[in-house]
């Protein structure tokens, strides 16, 4: 049966991994994947996490299995962190998944099975990975405007022009902060504007929040998901913990649906039985890290503090890149890179551009230009700097 197989179109980020650790300069600088980095390269063990797993060895006596949807305890605790804490617990169904990308599939999977002729609209650019599982499901997509590539910014009347013609029932998925691939967020009002229309629309948001805490901290992150959460009767929310927590490996993430409290209960069942059909029970080693980190006062508090530092470094790189190149170039094109939030942004080369950072200069981006601040230190900011514009990007 195997000689039936064709390849698979590879993902362009993995690939660009895989390119990254077989280049043997050691000045290459990996700009590729979305990981965190601190100034020496490493991705750390956040403190936090250190210590609860200290205390989860001396405290665990049984690796048996958990919920099949997960702990309720970790569901509340993730509902707290991105709903804020008075959050709707009679309207809330939720399952643990394998990351981020885990929760997003399960989401996917849900509006297939609960309508299955729905269309899934996507911000035009988006995540890869989101078009690519939305094939393989057979799903209907479509793409929203979202980025203006002459101003960097988003194109909100694009995007909302493109919303207004959504039907009723179809799925509209939206990045809760610091968008990958591109840098550049809603603000406050146009999430409002968000909700008026697909609340006008009978539209049912999806919203991907993988980096809650990298942008404007924690709570400001989360605001434009806890507006939507407020407005609109049927939301669901797929949240990573891979980047907040820095527990990439671990694969921790959750899919919350927020439904009339009279169909909390199918909707609950049916998240739990699409546990049982892909993997059955989800892993918890993660999950378990996050609610004890979130529920104890003194870890929580240093979870908060390294991961503002985390957020400010960030920052930091952001504006000394920004700072970098209007000295360069003595104009202010690139100061988008200090307006944008999260690890990335999209810098506005070509694909051409892109391959001679990486060819004569061993710098690593995507080929639509994404690059994650976070893999850059004070010491290669400005070799990138400089960089860019002998690529005359
Ligand atoms: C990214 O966009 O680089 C991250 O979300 C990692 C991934 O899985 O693609």
């Amino acid at each position: 049966m195997f000689e039936t197989l064709k390849p698979q179109p590879a993902d362009k980020i993995l690939a660009l991994m895989a390119m990254f650790r077989e280049d043997p300069r050691d000045t290459k600088i990996d700009l590729g994947v979305g990981v965190y980095k601190d100034a020496t390269g490493l991705t750390p063990v956040m403190r936090a996490v250190k210590a609860a797993e200290k205390q989860l060895w001396e405290a665990e006596n049984t690796k048996t299995y958990t919920g099949l949807a997960g702990e309720p305890a970790y569901h509340a605790a993730m509902a707290g962190l991105v709903l804020g804490a008075g959050y709707p617990a009679d309207r809330l169904s939720a399952i643990a998944t394998p990351g981020g990308t885990g929760a997003i599939r399960q989401a996917l999977e849900l509006i297939r099975l609960a309508s299955p002729e729905a269309t899934v609209w996507l911000p035009d650019p988006t995540w890869p990975n989101h078009a690519s599982i939305l094939a393989y499901l057979k799903m209907k997509s479509a793409t929203y405007r979202y980025f203006d590539g002459e101003t960097r910014a988003v194109d909100f009347s694009g995007m909302a022009e493109d919303l207004a013609t959504v039907k009723a029932g179809d799925v509209v998925l939206l990045h809760g902060c610091c968008h990958n691939p591109t840098g550049a967020n809603l603000n406050l009002t146009q999430w409002g504007e968000v909700a008026d229309i697909l609340s006008k629309r009978g539209a049912v948001p999806l919203i991907d929040i993988a980096y809650q805490g990298f942008g404007d901290g924690l709570d400001a992150d989360a605001a434009g998901t806890r507006l939507i959460a407020e407005r609109l009767p049927e939301v669901m929310i797929a949240a990573s913990c891979s980047k907040n927590f820095g527990i990439y490996r671990e694969r921790t993430g959750i899919l919350m649906a927020l439904t009339a409290p009279s169909q909390k209960a199918v909707t609950q069942g049916t998240l739990a039985f699409l546990n049982r059909q892909n993997y059955s029970f989800p892993p918890d080693h993660g999950a378990r890290l996050v609610t004890m980190i979130l529920t104890d006062d003194a870890l929580r508090a240093d979870w908060q503090a390294e991961l503002e530092e985390v957020r400010l470094s960030m920052l930091g790189l952001r504006e000394q890149l920004a700072g970098e190149l209007r000295r360069l170039t003595g104009s202010d094109r690139f100061g988008f890179l200090a307006q944008h939030r999260g690890m990335f942004s999209r810098l506005g080369a070509s694909p051409e551009q892109v391959e001679r950072l990486r060819v004569e200069h061993g710098i690593y981006m995507v080929g639509d230009s994404r690059l994650n601040i976070a893999g850059l230190n004070a010491a290669t900011v400005p070799i990138l700097a400089q960089a860019i514009v002998d690529c005359g990007i």
